[in-house]
């Protein structure tokens, strides 16, 4: 589906803008939302393109840089970090041979960190795009990366 048959999917109201958004981050396979998809989403609300690129800028959960097909976000605030998310940062980084912020060289995982993700009681947590894994150890990092890259 093209960006335009995307946008006209949601009725040109601007409380549409974040649907827009998500459905045309979707849709991209390198997750990102690109340059002609911030100015078809302004004009299509008429709304300036200035708008729409700072509403994609202040969300974490939009990207305007190609990324990976899968977009681990690891949880960095305090009952994680108080349960050792660092090391499980760095169990990612030494697995995946990035560091945080960077794509797989073979495009396929973006590390990221993450604000609470609302699973505090089975920390450390993560998100890999829209599931969450917990109590999040080596063993079970491994297993999980394994069953992506299947
Ligand atoms: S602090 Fe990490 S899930 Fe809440």
């Amino acid at each position: 589906m093209s960006i335009k048959e995307i946008i006209k999917q949601f009725e040109p109201e601007q409380h549409n803008l974040l649907h827009i958004l998500h459905a045309l981050q979707d849709a991209n396979p390198a997750n990102y939302i690109t340059g002609e998809a911030l100015e078809e989403t302004a004009r299509h609300l008429g709304i300036t393109k200035s708008s729409v690129y700072g509403v994609a800028r202040y969300y974490t959960m939009f990207s305007l840089e190609p990324r990976g097909k899968y977009i681990i976000r690891v949880c960095a605030s305090p009952v994680c970090e108080l349960l050792r998310a660092n090391e499980i940062i760095a169990l990612l980084e030494e697995e995946l041979k990035v560091k945080t912020g960077e794509t797989t060289a073979d495009g396929m995982f973006t590390l990221e960190l993450s604000e609470c993700l609302g699973q505090c009681q089975e920390a450390p947590s993560m998100m890999i795009n829209d599931k969450v894994y917990n109590s999040l150890d080596r063993g079970r990092i491994r297993e999980v990366l394994k069953s992506y890259r299947g």
